[in-house]
């Protein structure tokens, strides 16, 4: 391994690291008994979670003071989710949409954000991605990163695999070329953009034009690779190669556009991918007989997957914000008001989910809400899903994988982007 790639990482984790710390805030690390309490005591809460934790809200990015109401019932969240004409997404771009131009199909609404869905879409549909699950995603998986760490029987496995492997397999399915600097530097700039909003004003002063910065140097990479993808004339099977066939509104996209798209994408494809995969293995870790579970049984793996997600997701909350006069959950939400949705508490509701804290592979399933929900459900959930059932299956075949002793346990913490420092492990 060349200690420029070590640099790469080491940049990672630094990154990484500047996150989760953003999302930790004042909050405890295991939020799930305040979430009991909530549910119980006050369901639909006037106030902002996040703020009131001193973490930057998407319910309100800029710190306008807009009223916040925080949702904490699997029901109400279910429905502001799949009710988009009411509840309003473009509160979503506030703290970083200006660094990327407003081209964040998560902050759309109406028939901008279906249209752009529509056509954006369709390399990230099951049927595309599965074909990529031993073509593309598997090969990584086992190649560049589980083959190298076999032999050496233990590792660090968020900073020497999750945090590499998806950003590596992301950028082969976009088309980019392999060059260790350029992933490193999207993947860092990428997170420049999403740490812009910040509840200290003062730290705001620096987080916010370094967005920009940020935004505009993803743009001037991306461009040229993007025309030059088009120069050799490819058309490979790849989202690059889609993009350049696409048509939107009856045009084709300008080279200018495409850099736009996979811009955004990229703010959304890296670290939740991470995340997950670490919240993943820290829950299989401490239930070794589910482990074994899995091991006997491989068809539970996307089971594992998504029940994992189930238990701790990444992401925590979303927002919403009321275009009219609402009712949620007995109480009137008046138009204007803004709806923190926690997926976190939705996720362990007893009255959705039997047992809601036991990891529970064959519980019965209802509609997951860690990708979100609705129209705006999270565009790339196939691909995650795919690299995640790869990733544990390749990782689980490591003979007796355990926490190292010589490390603390690690602790899966923050109120959004959740996520352990670190996941060091030895196999035999
Ligand atoms: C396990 C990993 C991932 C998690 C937990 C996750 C989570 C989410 C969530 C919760 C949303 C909904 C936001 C909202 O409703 O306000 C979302 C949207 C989105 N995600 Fe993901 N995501 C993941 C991976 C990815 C990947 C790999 C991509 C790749 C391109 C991606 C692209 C998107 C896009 C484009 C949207 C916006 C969709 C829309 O508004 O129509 N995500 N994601």
């Amino acid at each position: 391994m060349t200690s420029q790639y070590d640099a790469m990482l080491d940049q990672m984790v630094a990154d990484y690291s500047l996150v989760t710390n953003g999302y930790a805030g004042s909050a405890p690390a295991n939020p799930y008994p305040m979430f009991e309490e909530k549910r119980a005591q006050c369901p639909v809460m006037h106030g902002d979670l996040l703020q009131q934790n001193k973490i930057p809200s998407m319910a309100d990015y800029m710190m306008t003071g807009r009223p916040v109401v925080t949702l904490y019932r699997y029901n109400d969240i279910h429905s502001v989710l799949m009710n988009p004409d009411d509840w309003l997404s473009y509160i979503v771009g506030d703290g970083f949409g200006a660094a990327v131009d407003n081209m964040l199909l998560t902050a759309m609404d109406g028939e901008e954000h279906s249209k752009y869905r529509k056509t954006l879409q369709k390399p990230f549909m099951r049927s595309q991605i599965r074909k990529l699950m031993d073509t593309l995603i598997r090969p990584v998986v086992v190649h560049e990163f589980v083959n190298q760490l076999k032999p050496r029987g233990k590792a660090d496995l968020l900073r020497e695999f999750a945090l590499p492997f998806p950003i590596r397999a992301m950028y082969a399915y976009f088309g980019f070329p392999h060059d260790g600097d350029l992933l490193g530097n999207l993947a860092s700039w990428a997170i420049k953009v999403v740490a812009a909003p910040q509840t200290d004003p003062e730290i705001a002063k620096i987080t916010i034009p370094q967005s920009m910065v940020a935004g505009q140097s993803m743009y001037e990479t991306l461009l040229p690779i993007v025309r030059g993808y088009r120069e050799r004339g490819e058309m490979r099977n790849d989202i690059l190669g889609y993009m350049m066939q696409a048509e939107h509104d009856g045009e084709a996209f300008s080279d200018e556009e495409i850099a736009n798209f996979i811009r955004m994408l990229l703010l959304a494809a890296g670290e939740t991918t991470t995340r997950s995969f670490a919240n993943m293995m820290v829950q299989l870790l401490e239930a070794p007989e589910v482990l074994e579970e899995i091991r006997q049984d491989r068809s539970l793996v996307p089971k594992a997957v998504t029940e994992t997600m189930r238990r701790d997701p990444t992401a925590g909350a979303v927002a919403r914000i009321a275009a009219r006069d609402m009712e949620i959950g007995g109480m009137t939400v008046p138009k204007g008001t803004a709806v923190l949705c926690s997926i976190a508490s939705a996720n362990r509701d007893p009255e959705v989910y039997e047992d809601p804290d036991r990891l529970w592979l064959k519980r019965p399933m209802r509609p997951l809400l860690s990708f979100g929900f609705g129209p705006h459900m999270c565009m790339g959930m196939h691909m995650a899903l795919t690299e995640m059932e790869v990733a544990l299956e390749e990782i689980i075949a490591l003979p007796n994988l355990r926490f190292d002793p010589g490390y603390p346990r690690p602790e899966i913490r923050g109120l959004n982007m959740r996520g352990p420092d670190a996941l060091h492990v030895l196999w035999d």
